[in-house]
């Protein structure tokens, strides 16, 4: 069977604007403060078969069209273990998406890290227990390729712009995302150390997981916002809140910057994930 547009998994038609284009495409996943970023903003509703995302942002950033989805809702409401992300994603791609940059506030478990750090995670381990993973929960029965969970082609120009910006970057990290909201024991934190995860956090699986399974590409720009649970005393909300504000101004530019340089055509391996992917 072609599993390209055969199945509802993946949107059969694009919604586009009224001349014909499509809605957007790059996306920005994060928290509050980065709509900024976008130029000439306006606010659609977009309904999937999994439910309403939150209302989505379209502007412009260097001439390409960005939407931007805010992870906990408009007024952060949504805690990370029942965010709707099948609807979150899906609503993306039907909007014509075809690249994802998210940014997750860590803790870091790596102690060569430390607050207000910028991470380009490589590869990430998944500690999540009560969240819908997939589109693919029926026939045709579907895995895809996670061997790269996080797409090389955004990872690496985040990494060079992030650079040319002149923050503090780590462009190799093992992600861990725990199921929350609380946070995570000591004892927990030095397992997922003994497994060699450098950062935790709550929100990026499965986040990834979805776009790779609708061939959107996916990566994470994370700021450490706190050393994990038993690193340094207790993990505290406020001080998450606190490193956030300090460091949306670096991760603007990076994005900024990123979009601006992204290749019109993707050359990476995302944008063909559902070829060898039947069970
Ligand atoms: N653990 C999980 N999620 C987080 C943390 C943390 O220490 N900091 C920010 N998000």
């Amino acid at each position: 069977m072609d599993r390209r547009g055969s199945y509802r998994g993946k949107a059969q038609n694009t919604l586009r604007t009224t001349d014909g284009d499509k809605m957007a495409e790059v996306s920005i996943i994060g928290g509050t403060g980065l709509e900024e970023l976008l130029e000439g903003v306006e606010r659609v509703t977009v309904g999937t078969p999994y439910g309403f995302p939150p209302s989505i942002s379209i502007g412009e950033v260097g001439g390409r069209k960005v939407a931007f989805l805010p992870r906990h809702g408009r007024r952060h409401t949504t805690p990370p273990h029942m965010v709707n992300y099948r609807a979150n994603i899906y609503a993306l791609h039907k909007i014509g998406v075809e690249r994802i940059i998210a940014t997750n506030a860590v803790g870091a478990i790596n102690t060569d890290l430390r607050p207000g750090d910028l991470v380009v995670p490589h590869d990430l381990v998944d500690f999540t227990k009560g969240r819908v993973s997939t589109f693919y929960d029926r026939s045709p029965v579907t895995h895809i390729d996670f061997s790269k969970p996080y797409c090389p082609e955004i990872r690496e120009i985040l990494i060079e712009k992030a650079e040319e910006v002149g923050v503090r970057v780590w462009d190799r990290a093992v992600y861990v995302c725990t199921e929350g909201p609380r946070y995570e024991t000591p004892a927990e934190i030095r397992m997922f150390k003994m497994l060699g995860c450098d950062i935790v956090g709550m929100t990026g699986v499965p986040e990834a997981v979805l776009a790779r399974e609708l061939e959107v590409c996916y990566a994470t720009l994370c700021f450490v916002s706190n050393m994990a649970a038993g690193i340094s005393g207790k993990v505290t909300s406020r001080e998450v809140i606190e490193v956030s504000k300090r460091v949306i101004p670096e991760i603007k530019k990076v994005l900024i910057e990123t979009i601006k340089h992204l290749p019109r055509r993707r050359s990476c391996p995302c944008a063909e994930a559902l070829r060898e992917a039947g069970g």
